[in-house]
């Protein structure tokens, strides 16, 4: 029986009614809150800071899956521990020396997670694989919500599902961006754990609905 999980994106909710879309998600049958960090360097937008994830944290019941796209993570790491994040990705791209990052992740109590974009081949991570709990796919070029799902993701969650297993590692495989109901089962066959959804939710007229109709799917 498969256990896929949904990650609503909050980067798709209505920031003027935050707290509202807070408790749908307490409410929904999803299991993590997806929370999108950008900084205008490492991708070409801004989304927002601590002072926002610090209110959502007050009110949010479930676990906090963080994803950084800034350069040089290892600046805000402590911080993201005291604002409650439980999981904290880093991109492979924005880190040196991505072993000591990972470590530091979790000497600060936090999961740690890897996030890859589209152009960033899996068997980079092998040498580090059984230090990651969470690889977070890209299925969209990283930077911005509502785009289209890369189709070439597939054969990416095959080939990381494979490594994974290869090396006795528990790694958690998540894919981020263009999620739907029409290639969530897909995805979950591939090998993905996590489905991260931030448009396809919040665009929705039944939130709630929407969020338990693509764990159905991923589970089916
Ligand atoms: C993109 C973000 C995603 C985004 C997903 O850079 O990392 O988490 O919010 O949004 P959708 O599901 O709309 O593609
Ligand atoms: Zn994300």
């Amino acid at each position: 029986m498969k256990n896929t999980l949904i990650a609503p994106s909050v980067l798709a909710a209505d920031f003027a009614n935050l707290q509202r879309d807070v408790e749908m998600i307490n409410e929904s049958e999803a299991d993590w809150f997806h929370i999108d960090i950008m900084d205008g360097v490492f991708v070409p937008n801004i989304s927002f800071g601590m002072p926002v994830l610090r209110d959502i944290t007050k009110h949010a019941k479930k676990t906090i899956d963080v994803h950084l796209m800034i350069i040089d993570p290892d600046r805000y790491i402590k911080e993201f521990a005291s604002l409650g994040a439980n999981i904290l990705t880093v991109h492979y791209e924005a880190c040196n020396h991505l072993h000591r990052t990972l470590q530091a992740i979790k000497a600060e109590g936090m999961k740690a997670g890897v996030a890859l974009n589209p152009q960033t081949n899996v068997d980079l991570l092998e040498d580090v694989i059984n230090d990651i709990d969470l690889v977070c796919v890209m299925s969209v070029n990283p930077g911005f919500g509502g785009q289209s799902f890369i189709e070439n993701t597939y054969s990416k969650v095959k080939k990381l599902k494979d490594l994974i297993q290869k090396n006795g590692a528990s790694t958690l495989i998540e894919i981020d961006g263009g999620v739907t109901n029409k290639n969530a089962a897909a995805l979950a066959n591939a090998g993905a754990d996590v489905l991260v959804a931030g448009s396809y939710v919040f665009k929705a007229s039944n939130q709630i609905e929407t969020i338990k109709g693509l764990k159905a799917i991923a589970n089916s």
